[in-house]
């Protein structure tokens, strides 16, 4: 099924590229032509009003007529080091524990892992994911916001988890979240700005308003929130979207990990995968997290959130009109009439790709509001819909209405609410269909191809469980691989077609599953994916670490990050992370010149997560100071000559 990268379809990109090329490529990812001159304007009153001039200029150059990637690539190697080209340096920055920035509040990290679960709020939170730049100053100051999607509670805390105890969950939950900080380019680099009035941490108890349908619902309700319409705390938010009002939307993932429930879970818990026992140890100390005692509580979580990183005042949303999931993250596209469509999938075998349709067009910026206030309810009214791949390269978006179709009161679907809290039950009746754990996704405005990463999924195929179909065509899915669809019509289509970019693995292996149609560089497990300003599609990896030191697997070494050019199919290595690491995450900032990737989880134990023999010393990236603990942090890319990354 998979296509032929030598008679891949090119994206028409190279005449369009003068039209579509914008210096921020967060905001290319957003923007076709005709919407880019009527948008740039919304961004004028927040306070980086010195990037709408390099937005309007076009600052990034295409890169000329020659091949997009001109680095020298990177062997697949297995250091305990960030490896990147020749001619290109990676520094960390902003690692865990580090303070964030709030003034009188910047206790420092200690190496033994003694902070308090004070300090841990007032901190860089574990495990950093998805990331976007927003500047201050165009391409020299900006804030950084980013996910911290989850914890290691052997790493995080001394001793470990030996023994458990409520300051110890106290921490985990702070060390949970996104987080806002500023950073400034000098004579030394990129460094932080502390403090700034801008730094801001978001934690598993950071207070958080509900939108959308669910607002106020009867599912939502709990005896600490009567009213259904606040929630304590976002967790296990994974990637992130910029849209183009100016916040950021983080998913949150996993978060039925963080609840017990009875013995005999109903079917709604069942559906969102909850269990007798939490993975992370919360409810031994919190009682929230004890469904049985709090049995809406686990309804509050799912969603995807939006932050205003530019007004630290701002009370954060909860987004239901994007349904609840196992969202990975959100990614936006609009339309030429101007409406957003949030595309999100969730990262679960065999669940959902999802899009939203805004019912109201995309506001500008106001005398004396921002953008982001001009849009605040932008994301609470629209359609959603669930993605139907069928065999014959076709799909169809399938509305999650309620009272049409399926979604009636005789089938469990009260009304509006109830159908975006149970999302999963109305995507199961309404037919979509189930995926290989669909990661990020990257939407390319010029050619309006719409990638998505399905990371693996080793389950499809095996007993009792889907088998293969057209979109997931590999039983024992272990090297993942991505898809693309093109909407018929603009972005709000309800039909497209739909192609496979890529079987990740490797072409020299005889096992038929791992038979892809690279052409270059190996990679497996597809994560992360961003379409740069020069039509680059970077491309992060996620080997389990038990899984990445086995077999085939061991040829490919590290995680990495890898460059894609799709008009010609040429995969490349940028970036090689460190041992047991994964690589996560990818923004730019507006001039193309400064990269930020995320290292997440170096050191982490082949056992899995939260080892309680803490604490490991698989490595200690990246500080390497002996009795130190391996830290995530962002890495910042810059090419030794200033030059565009990629080039
Ligand atoms: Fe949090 Fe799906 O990676
Ligand atoms: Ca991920
Ligand atoms: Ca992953």
């Amino acid at each position: 099924m998979a296509k032929d990268f030598t008679t891949m379809e090119d994206s028409n990109r190279s005449c369009n590229h003068s039209i579509h090329e914008v210096s921020d490529p967060a905001r290319r990812l957003v923007l076709g032509g005709g919407a880019m001159a009527a948008l740039v304007p919304f961004l004028a009153p927040v306070a980086c009003v010195s990037s709408i001039a390099s937005l309007a200029g076009c600052a990034v150059p295409a890169g000329g007529a020659g091949p997009k990637l001109g680095f020298a690539g990177v062997v697949a190697g297995s250091a305990d080091a960030v490896v990147v080209p020749a001619g290109y340096s990676a520094t960390p920055i902003v690692p865990w524990g580090d303070p964030v920035g709030i003034a009188g509040q910047m206790p420092a990290f200690r190496d033994d892992a003694a902070n308090s679960a004070a300090e841990q709020a007032v901190q860089m939170g574990m495990h950093h994911d998805g990331i976007h730049y927003y500047p201050l100053a165009g391409s020299t100051r900006g804030l950084l916001v980013m996910n911290h999607e989850y914890v290691d509670d052997g790493l995080l805390h001394p001793g470990g988890m030996l023994p458990w105890t409520a300051e110890k969950v106290a921490k985990s939950q702070a060390a949970h979240g996104v987080s806002v900080s500023e950073i400034a380019l000098g004579a030394g680099g990129w460094q932080p700005v502390r403090p700034s009035p801008y730094a801001r941490r978001f934690t598993a108890t950071t207070p958080f308003a509900i939108g959308g349908p669910a607002a106020g619902h009867a599912l939502m309700k709990t005896a600490a929130d009567p009213d259904g319409r606040t929630v304590l705390g976002t967790f296990a938010n994974c990637a992130a979207g910029m849209t183009p009002w100016g916040t950021f939307l983080s998913g949150e993932e996993n978060f039925q990990d963080y609840f017990a429930t009875a013995d005999q879970p109903t079917a709604h818990e069942r559906r969102y995968g909850l269990r007798r026992t939490a993975w992370y140890r919360w409810p031994e100390h919190d009682a929230r997290f004890d469904a049985v005692r709090h049995p809406n509580e686990p309804n509050r979580f799912g969603w995807v959130v939006e932050i205003d990183p530019y007004d630290p005042a701002s009370t954060p949303v909860k987004r239901t009109a994007l349904g609840r999931a196992a969202h990975e993250g959100a990614w936006v596209a609009v339309t030429q009439a101007g409406r957003a469509v949030v595309y999100s999938g969730e990262d679960a075998r065999f669940e959902y790709i999802y899009k939203f349709v805004s019912r109201e067009r995309i506001r500008p910026a106001g005398e004396g509001m921002s953008a982001a206030r001009a849009n605040a309810e932008l994301l609470d009214h629209g359609t959603l819909y669930v993605a139907r791949f069928d065999a014959d390269g076709r799909g169809r978006w399938l509305p999650l209405t309620h009272g049409q179709g399926p979604l009636t009161n005789a089938n469990g679907f009260a009304d509006p609410g109830e159908v975006v809290v149970k999302a999963r039950q109305a995507s199961d009746a309404l037919g979509g269909t189930k995926m290989d754990r669909p990661e990020w996704l990257a939407i390319d405005a010029a050619s309006r191809w719409v990638y998505c990463a399905l990371t693996n999924n080793s389950a499809r195929g095996s007993a009792g469980q889907p088998g293969v179909d057209g979109v997931n065509p590999r039983a024992g899915n272990v090297m993942g691989h991505i898809i693309r669809w093109r909407e018929a019509g603009d972005f709000d289509g309800e039909s497209f077609e739909w192609n496979h970019f890529v079987l990740a693995g490797d072409p020299a292996n005889a096992r038929p599953e791992a038979r892809g149609d690279i052409r270059g560089d190996l990679f497996a497990c597809p994560d992360g994916l961003a379409i740069d300003a020069r039509g680059v599609l970077w491309i992060d990896t996620d080997m389990g670490p038990a899984a990445m030191h086995q077999g085939e697997f061991q040829r490919l070494g590290n995680n990495a990050m890898l460059a894609c050019d799709p008009a010609s199919g040429e995969v490349r290595r940028f970036l090689v992370g460190p041992v047991n690491c994964e690589i996560t995450g990818a923004a730019w900032t507006p001039d193309g010149r400064t990269m930020f990737v995320n290292i997440q989880h170096p050191g982490e134990a082949t056992r899995g997560r939260n080892d309680p023999a803490a604490p490991r010393r698989y490595s200690n990236w990246p500080d390497f100071r002996p009795d130190g603990r391996p830290r995530s942090a962002t890495v910042v890319i810059r090419k030794d000559d200033g030059g565009l990354i990629g080039t």
